[in-house]
């Protein structure tokens, strides 16, 4: 089947190692089941993945991508939730420790088929085009789960979003809005905070800038570059919920002084569970809030989308269909 996988691993030229070809159909044990996938979208995760971390040497050709819509086994319209668990565990997966995300240990979505376990189908609801379904089981649960669960935000509360471009921030940007937040975030980039604008924050300023008001919240993916910024905007007791580190992990200043004596929180968040993703299918059915599509591309081109991303222009997510 057509598929878009690793081949092998590049620090410094991630895209040399992906590779637009053939690989056999999936494997597909007792319990679990296979989706004919008709969009699925690109995570910074999968060009993490061609630079070899998180993805064993061992475990290449890897089909990437972990997000996907499509056709069950019995033509119901579904998306694939992404974090496949261990079949003993019970309860959140997501501090299952022998947990994966789909293209780690699993070959993934980029390609005309996937298997999942059975209960990592969810219903699509057919106002959900599968481009747009496409696009939460990473990006979108991720914002889902800093903002509703480690974030316990609610209707209200002001939260400021870093690095407004990204695949997950402006998932956070639009459902904190359609959750009643109110929403600041910041971009290095001035079209790009335009766009903020546009779909949902109600103030935008450039990365670093002093803000108006202290928040009660910040949802930090970008790391390095904007943690002092993060800690130094928060109210006394508010919370960094942290669930990346794009331009790298490593910090000057970890400003351990304010988050003590202003008795602030940090709070790690990673993917989210089953549940919330059918929950966040239902706040979009509900809403009417749709992800954002930076661009669409027959999944033939998926290297046009990698490259993309690797060049940091990307607003939005970009989605490969077939
Ligand atoms: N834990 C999880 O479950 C989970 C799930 C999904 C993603 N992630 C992680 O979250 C991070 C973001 O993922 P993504 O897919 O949203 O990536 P992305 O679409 O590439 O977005 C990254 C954003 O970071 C900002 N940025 C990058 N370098 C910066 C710098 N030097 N200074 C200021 N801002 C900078 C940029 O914002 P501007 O250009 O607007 O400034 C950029 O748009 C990644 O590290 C990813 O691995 C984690």
């Amino acid at each position: 089947m057509l598929s878009v996988y690793a081949e092998k691993f590049s620090s410094d030229d991630p895209l040399s190692g992906l590779v637009v070809g053939e690989r056999p159909d999936p494997e597909v044990p007792d319990g679990w089941t296979t989706v004919q996938v008709r969009a699925a979208s690109l995570n910074h995760h999968d060009l993490w993945s061609l630079r070899g971390v998180g993805l064993k040497e061992e475990s290449l050709p890897m089909i990437l991508g972990c997000d996907a819509a499509g056709l069950d086994e019995d033509g119901n319209e579904v998306v694939v939730h992404a974090v496949i668990s261990d079949p003993s565990w019970s309860g959140d997966e997501t501090f299952d420790p022998k947990r994966s995300l789909l293209s780690e240990r699993h070959q993934g979505t980029f390609a005309e088929k996937v298997a999942v376990p059975r209960r990592n189908v969810v219903p699509k609801p057919t106002s959900l085009s599968f481009e747009e379904a496409a696009c939460l089981p990473t990006a979108w649960l991720t914002a889902y789960r800093m903002l509703f669960t480690q974030g316990g935000l609610k209707a209200g509360d002001t939260v400021l979003v870093q690095g407004a471009g990204g695949g997950v921030a402006t998932a956070l940007i639009t459902l904190a809005r359609a959750g009643g937040l109110r929403v600041l975030a910041t971009s290095r980039d001035e079209a790009k905070r335009a766009r903020a604008l546009e779909i949902g924050a109600h103030e935008v300023f450039e990365s670093g800038a002093r803000l108006p008001v202290k928040v009660d919240a910040v949802m930090e993916t970008v790391g390095r570059a904007t943690w002092s910024h993060s800690i130094r905007s928060l109210r006394p007791g508010g919370a960094i919920v942290i669930s990346g580190t794009t331009s790298g992990p490593k910090l000057d200043d970890a400003e351990l002084t304010r988050i003590f004596f202003l008795q602030l929180r940090v709070v790690g968040s990673t993917m989210g569970t089953r549940d919330e993703l059918a929950s966040l299918v239902t706040m979009l059915d509900a809403t009417g809030t749709r992800p954002l599509l930076d661009r669409t591309l027959p999944m033939e081109q998926a290297r046009d989308g990698f490259a993309a991303m690797a060049d940091g222009d990307v607003f939005g997510k970009i989605v490969f269909t077939r």
